[in-house]
């Protein structure tokens, strides 16, 4: 095997020497100033990575297993200084941040049981003489881009199924968060994975990725974005009919069913929405609450909602940090302005929160109600912490209302468990919490339907989505 060439443009200046600075939420200060990518370098590492795979994917799935089970361990040996870095360049609590870690050394850890399951599978291929045998081979070099959001979590649940399965992977991290997926690649290096098998590249998108998609080596593209730019990648992905898989945006629909525990449904409320200031893809953007509860969910939400502590991630009392940038703040205002201009009224929040010397990103915890389908929120992910609540007369109108939405990741239903459970079977979505606010788990499929994407991250159906499927007919 030829040794793979040394890339790293993340350590050195590129020819033109433009630089990206990486900016903290919560001061706007520089936090770091990283040489952008060029073509050249998007096209250098999709060399490593092709020379890198000959000897990765002869590896033994056991010894793939173990690298990424060394880079689990690592992560959580170096749990403080990476969650200082993810709020630092995300703005997320450090609570918050921890918690991304220990969901990304999950993925590595589930990935690892994964590649321990690999084998060739013998089936009975109906043909007298012929020895019938399917092989799950690596699909090759693959293509990551990810979110800000969580820069570490969906980066390792990426990486670590592409590892895995015997792939070697370049990454794309957003402009804002490329700090926690270098540090990450770090990691994966010093845990034994071999030079060029995986390399992030900081930079603008359009370089890095079109040159990655225009190259035939590259054989999957897997990213986690807006369903906008998921619709350009799947594009010019269809030129060189790469693989992909896409985890879009989400809209989802919080069901509160008549009768169901208010207390529970408060606390889930609190948990599924507020989390890294409603910036996931799964949190709730819809209320659909029966209306014999609407009111008493809405005052007690508003109560809990306006207790949060809202301030920068580092600050240990942080609940609910800033949002990620201006253009974020002026959206959440643009739907909460829409939603009063049309009906709906403010219980708490609506506005942004003015701290000293600090920016204005930080968005109150925010309850409105008498909200309804026509409202901008209703057709839109917002992408912060509003919360708007509807009445429903029952669950035949609540689910109508979440299933004609265009999106489909995440839905939740509070309510008795058995009635509970059959509406979650009727939301048209991908991952659906059934009295439970977060779903998310390393080892579960997470993806979603219609213009939330397709393809599945976690457990053994992640794995899946960077194996191909050969089948030899063996005459002896
Ligand atoms: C996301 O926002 O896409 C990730 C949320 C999660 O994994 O829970």
């Amino acid at each position: 095997m030829p040794e793979p060439q040394p890339i790293g443009a993340n350590e050195r200046p590129n020819a033109v020497g433009a630089m990206l600075a990486v900016r903290d939420p919560a001061s706007d200060e520089t936090i770091a100033s990283l040489p952008m990518a060029t073509a050249a370098d998007a096209s250098a590492a999709v060399d490593a990575a092709s020379q890198a795979l000959g000897l990765w994917r002869e590896t033994p799935p056991a010894e793939r297993a173990a690298v990424l089970e060394r880079g689990a361990e690592a992560l959580l040996r170096d749990v403080e200084a990476l969650a200082r870095t993810i709020t630092l360049e995300s703005g997320k609590p450090l609570g918050e941040a921890r918690g991304e870690i220990r969901y990304a050394a999950d993925y590595l850890c589930s990935a690892a049981e994964e590649a321990r399951t690999l084998m060739d599978e013998p089936f009975d291929g109906r043909r007298a003489g012929l020895r019938a045998v399917a092989v799950r081979e690596p699909i090759g070099v693959c293509a990551a881009v990810t979110p800000w959001n969580f820069p570490l979590a969906m980066l390792a649940r990426k990486a670590a199924p592409a590892l895995a399965a015997g792939c070697t992977m370049i990454a794309k991290p957003a402009e804002e968060t490329p700090l926690s997926a270098i540090a990450f690649e770090r990691v994966l290096t010093a845990s034994g994975l071999p030079p060029g098998t995986f390399h992030v590249l900081a930079g603008d998108p359009g370089t890095i990725v079109s040159t990655w998609l225009a190259d035939p080596r590259v054989r999957k593209l897997t990213f986690t974005g807006s369903t906008e730019t998921g619709r350009l990648l799947l594009r010019q992905a269809a030129e060189q009919i790469v693989r992909c898989s896409m985890e879009l945006g989400g809209h989802a629909a919080f069901i509160v069913l008549e009768g169901a525990d208010l207390d529970a449904a408060v606390a889930g409320a609190m948990t599924a929405k507020f989390r890294n200031a409603g910036q996931t893809c799964i949190c709730p953007n819809r209320f659909l609450v029966h209306h014999s509860l609407a009111p008493a969910f809405a005052a007690r939400l508003a109560l809990a909602a306006s207790s949060l502590i809202v301030g920068p991630g580092l600050e240990a009392a942080t609940q609910v940090g800033p949002l990620i940038s201006d253009a974020a703040v002026a959206k959440v205002r643009r739907h909460v302005a829409d939603a009063l201009a049309n009906g709906a009224r403010l219980v708490c929040g609506g506005e942004t929160r003015r701290l000293p010397n600090r920016p204005d990103r930080f968005f109150e915890p925010t309850v409105l109600v008498d909200c309804h389908p026509g409202l901008l929120c209703f057709h839109e992910e917002t992408f912060g912490p509003v919360a708007p609540i509807a009445a429903v007369r029952g669950a035949d109108e609540a689910v109508d209302i979440a299933n004609a939405s265009p999106w489909g990741l995440a839905g939740y239903v509070f309510g008795s468990s058995q009635q509970a459970e059959t509406v979650a079977r009727q939301l048209a979505c991908g991952v659906a919490g059934v009295n439970e606010p977060a779903p998310s788990n390393a080892y579960a499929p997470f993806g979603g339907v219609k213009w939330s994407g397709f393809g599945r991250e976690g457990g053994r159906w992640g794995i899946d989505e960077y194996l191909t499927v050969k089948y030899l007919a063996i005459r002896a």
